[in-house]
């Protein structure tokens, strides 16, 4: 397949058109594939979207991904990638999570002794997603410094390694992301306008699940499926009518990662620990009660949590298993959505608009950076399985591979 094919217009779409002499139009696979069965798009706003996807795939146009956190937009950019048939493979650089003396050596690589502690050669990201896509999550957080190098790069393919003089050339395709008005940005001064328009080359509005809940009962399934093998639940769970109706009508706030964290916390909650032998009913109680404990939300004042209520538990080893696991999972929903909200309070909050912490973390307890929080759930984690890293990166969310670099930068890395 040539690397650039021209946009197809919407009349040609989804399947072979029949001449009706027996020929059919052989159409791209980007606009044939079937989708993978964990991207969920049923809603009208959705479908509209694969189908530009699909038609925009193949080719090599930049394109910006917009919506509020946990809306799919990295899946979406896989899913371009997936539909693309590029060889190469598909990189993600959350520019928000590196510090920022580093990002330019991060995605353009730097030559021995560039600098202290450049030890060696090394490659960038750009080099890595070589005949594959370069996925730019959090571009907002991109250092205005480092934009005008970002945007030599996109343009002309062309980019030198921190501490050489020979340009590198890239064909990686481009995918940005951001949760920002990058406009207020522009506006704002800290995002340059040239950067923003070469970016939105074609820009995607992946709008926020309360405008589209006809897909969360298919979201609902797919994601019960899932933990009920990732759990090793013996039986599909069976969901009350009213705790579906819960589920639907809830503002979502945190989105799809939202949904996902209160069905798993449901699963492991409601199933794992199920005494009797019948199927595990999840009531509309279980929905309230699992809403109401978690993070559901960030409203600007305060977080609405219930403490865990550990009452009468305390006396069986498989309860005190079902504790830490539910630690863990609010642990870990909460740094994630702790980390979005400073990112995105970060550069625009006003001075007066105080961060309001959980109870835990306010009363006589000190403070715990998020660092600290991150090497006790990796911690608990480990523990909890045994030392067995891949059911740990599991339960904590994050990539074996994650893991393993998060042991090596907190030097817990042995045995
Ligand atoms: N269309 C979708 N279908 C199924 N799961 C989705 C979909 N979009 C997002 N998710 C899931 O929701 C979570 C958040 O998605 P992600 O792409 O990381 O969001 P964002 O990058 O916008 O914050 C992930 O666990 C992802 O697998
Ligand atoms: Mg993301």
């Amino acid at each position: 397949m040539p690397e650039t094919t021209e946009i197809l217009p919407k009349s040609l779409a989804l399947r072979p058109k029949s001449l009706g002499n027996g020929f059919e139009v052989a159409l791209p696979r980007s606009q044939t594939a079937p989708l993978p069965a964990h991207v969920i798009a049923a809603s009208e706003e959705m479908r509209e979207i694969v189908s530009v996807v699909r038609a925009i795939a193949p080719t090599a146009i930049t394109v910006l991904l917009i919506g509020e956190s946990g809306t799919g937009k990295e899946v979406f950019a896989e899913l371009i990638h997936d539909l693309s048939a590029r060889k190469g493979p598909f990189v993600t650089v959350n520019c928000g999570a590196i510090p920022e003396g580093l990002i330019e050596s991060e995605l353009f690589g730097h030559e021995k002794g560039a600098f202290t502690g450049a030890i060696g050669q090394r490659k960038g990201f750009f080099e890595a997603a070589q005949d594959g896509t370069l996925f730019l999550d959090e571009i907002g957080d991109m250092p205005l410094a480092l934009q005008v190098k970002l945007l030599r790069a996109i343009e002309t393919g062309a980019f030198t390694r921190v501490g050489s003089t020979t340009p590198q050339k890239t064909n990686a395709r481009i995918i940005a992301a951001t949760n920002r008005d990058l406009e207020i940005d522009v506006r704002a001064g800290t995002f340059r306008s040239d950067l923003y328009y070469r970016l939105r080359a074609v820009m995607l509005r992946i709008p926020p699940l309360r405008n589209r809940r006809e897909d969360i009962p298919f979201l609902i399934e797919t994601m019960l499926e899932e933990f009920v093998r990732k759990h090793r639940i013996g039986q599909m769970p069976q969901l009350a009518p009213e705790a579906t109706q819960l589920l639907i009508d809830h503002e979502w706030r945190g989105n799809i990662r939202e949904l996902k964290n209160t069905l798993e916390q449901l699963v492991v909650l409601v199933c794992a620990v199920q005494k009797s032998d019948g199927p595990c009913i999840i009531s509309a109680r279980d929905v309230e009660r699992s809403l109401a404990s978690s993070i559901t939300g960030w409203d600007g004042q305060q977080f609405e949590r219930a403490l865990p209520a550990p009452t009468g538990v305390r006396e069986n080893p498989q309860s005190e298993r079902e504790l830490i696991y539910r630690a863990l999972l609010e642990l870990r929903s909460e740094i994630a959505e702790v980390k979005d909200m400073l990112r995105e309070r970060g550069m625009t909050a006003p001075a007066t608009n105080t961060l309001a912490l959980p109870a835990a973390a306010t009363g006589h307890q000190p403070i715990k950076s998020l660092d600290e929080l991150e090497t006790e759930a990796i911690e608990q984690a480990l523990n909890f399985y045994h030392g067995n890293r891949r059911h740990a990166a599991s339960a904590l969310g994050i990539s074996e591979r994650s893991l393993y670099r998060k042991l090596k930068e907190k030097g817990l890395e042995q045995g």
